[in-house]
């Protein structure tokens, strides 16, 4: 079929004085000078309702970027019927122009797009130039590239067996009815995935992303009316999260949830499916990439620098706000000494800051609801005679909700921190004695509800190969001496299960084939 075979997107590094840094840098400050004015997008139509909120950079409160429009039940109303007018157009149209759209959508992000699309990452969500490159640029133009691929493999295959007098065939329908893409805020490549990947194969949607990841959402729409994705394909939304359930839940067409976010409200959007499940025409395809309390274990084999290393990039890249940031780490008591000395070195070089800053490493969490939570797992900590807090634990959110990257250290492994999702730069470490792993592998692998990412560090492959079984069901992807973090697409499929999703592997075929309702067609001679 002739689709180019997709190479992950390189990543740009920013150096000092280099042009791109310049470009990314202009594009920064001339989004900080302007006043946007966000509409929703339904059908042809540009909405604005009149009830405006107001856009901010996380790490800089008082500055308004401008302000979106905000919708009810209506426009969700509007939204479904506009997703299901475009349907018959859209599902006929051949794969093939639909493969051209995200293809051409992806370009246009790796080029003219890719400053602006960066810079409204750094300021929507407070994610420095290097984040925001992976996040919106590369993971993004990955998604649309590789799942192009496993869409023209997925209408490429192998029909069933035919013989005389029979040919049987197999059509990948699209669902009957329309999509809704459900987005969290901390990833601008997940907000884009999630509508596009259902789209590509046939569907349409109405997309409602977090009220905090709006500003990049609207970059993400720019480049899709660029690429040609016709009126009504995707229909982008600002509804609070319950009334646009309240309306998508109850209505007959509704086909299918893409959904990422957290494990409360996925659980929440299931049980009401469940509870409307007369009201459809179809069983709901639903599928959730949700919460974690992701893991590293270290072997006593294991080096203590390679291990320190993994857990400050692990826990405190993205501010923590990564489902797959190291949450809770097992370290055996005869590298302890080690590992927290190196750990603490590197912490001391670690800056914190506005994304505008290039030199910051550390931005601030995405509003004051997630710095109150953060903040109040620190506070804990500080007076429990169990934990001790070993780097950072001050949290200031004067001008920015800007936490220190902390360090907990607990006796008790069941301790708070060690089993829920905190979604921040909070790291909690329990240090077991040497001798004891696979009762540590156990711990790990009963503490917490969730199993997405986790990570073991050691030399010895008997220890590799016993967390590798005993760990089977802990996490989605599993690291051997890597942090538990950074996974790419097309080279390790992401998704977990247990707690932390219906483990469908963004970015891969096993999502896409969610997309598709197969109908088998026997024809006799
Ligand atoms: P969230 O669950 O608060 O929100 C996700 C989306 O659901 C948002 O659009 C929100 O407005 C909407 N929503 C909230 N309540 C709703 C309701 N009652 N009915 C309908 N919609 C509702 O999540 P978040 O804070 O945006 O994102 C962080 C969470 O996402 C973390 O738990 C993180 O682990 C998870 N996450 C998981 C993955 C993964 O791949 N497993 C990836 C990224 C983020
Ligand atoms: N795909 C991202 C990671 O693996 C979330 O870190």
């Amino acid at each position: 079929f002739n689709i180019p075979n997709p190479v992950n997107e390189p990543v740009k590094a920013y150096a000092a004085g280099s042009p791109e840094r310049k470009e990314l840098q202009a594009a920064v400050k001339e989004a900080r000078a302007k006043q946007l004015d966000v509409p929703m997008y339904i059908g042809s139509e540009e909405v604005r309702t009149g009830k405006t909120r107001p856009m901010s950079p996380p790490h800089d409160h008082k500055h308004i970027l401008g302000h979106f429009h905000e919708g009810d039940a209506s426009h969700v109303k509007q939204a479904i019927n506009a997703a299901l007018g475009a349907k018959h157009d859209w599902e006929n149209l051949a794969w093939e122009q639909r493969a051209a759209i995200f293809l051409k959508a992806a370009d246009l992000i790796a080029g003219p797009y890719r400053a602006k699309i960066n810079a409204a990452t750094m300021l929507g969500q407070s994610k420095n130039a290097m984040q925001a490159e992976i996040d919106a640029a590369c993971e993004f133009i990955d998604f649309l590239r590789f799942n192009v691929k496993y869409m023209s493999e997925i209408y490429a295959q192998q029909p069933p067996v035919s013989g005389n007098g029979v040919w049987n065939r197999l059509e990948q329908r699209p669902l009957e009815g329309f999509v809704f893409a459900l987005t969290p805020f901390n990833f601008t490549a997940i907000a884009g995935n999630l509508p596009t990947s259902a789209a590509m194969m046939g569907n349409t949607i109405v997309w409602k992303p977090a009220y905090t990841q709006i500003y990049s959402a609207n970059v993400l729409m720019e480049v899709f009316k660029e690429a040609g994705v016709p009126d009504g394909v995707i229909n982008l939304i600002y509804v609070d999260g319950p009334t646009a359930g309240e309306v998508i839940f109850n209505h007959p067409d509704f086909a299918g949830i893409h959904f990422t976010g957290s494990t409360g409200v996925f659980q929440h959007i299931w049980k009401t499916i469940g509870g409307n499940i007369h009201k459809y025409k179809s069983y709901p395809r639903i599928v959730g990439e949700t919460g974690g309390k992701d893991f590293v274990i270290a072997h006593k084999s294991a080096d203590a620098k390679g291990v320190a290393v993994g857990l400050v990039r692990g826990a405190f890249e993205f501010q923590g706000q990564k489902c797959s940031a190291a949450s809770r780490a097992y370290i055996p008591s005869n590298l302890w000494e080690d590992v927290k000395k190196y750990m603490l070195e590197d912490l001391a070089s670690i800056k914190m800051g506005g994304t505008e800053d290039f030199t910051n490493f550390v931005n601030a969490v995405i509003d004051e609801k997630s710095f109150d939570k953060i903040e109040s797992y620190i506070t804990s900590a500080k007076v429990n005679p169990l934990t001790e807090i070993i780097a950072g634990g001050n949290c200031d959110k004067s001008k920015g909700y800007f936490i220190e990257p902390t360090v907990i250290v607990t006796q008790d492994p069941m301790y708070t921190t060690m089993c829920e999702e905190i979604f921040g730069p909070v790291l909690t470490i329990y240090v077991y004695n040497e001798e004891h792993y696979e009762e540590a592998l156990e711990l790990v692998d009963q503490t917490s509800p969730y199993a997405l990412t986790g990570a073991v560090f050691s030399q010895d492959r008997y220890a590799i190969d016993l967390a590798t079984q005993k760990l089977k069901n802990a996490a989605g992807n599993f690291y051997i001496n890597d942090k538990p973090t950074g996974a790419v697409v097309g080279q390790q499929p992401f998704g977990g299960a247990r707690a932390s999703g219906t483990n469908d592997k963004a970015g891969s075929m096993i999502n896409l084939l969610r997309w598709v309702s197969p109908r088998t067609i026997k024809e006799t001679f």
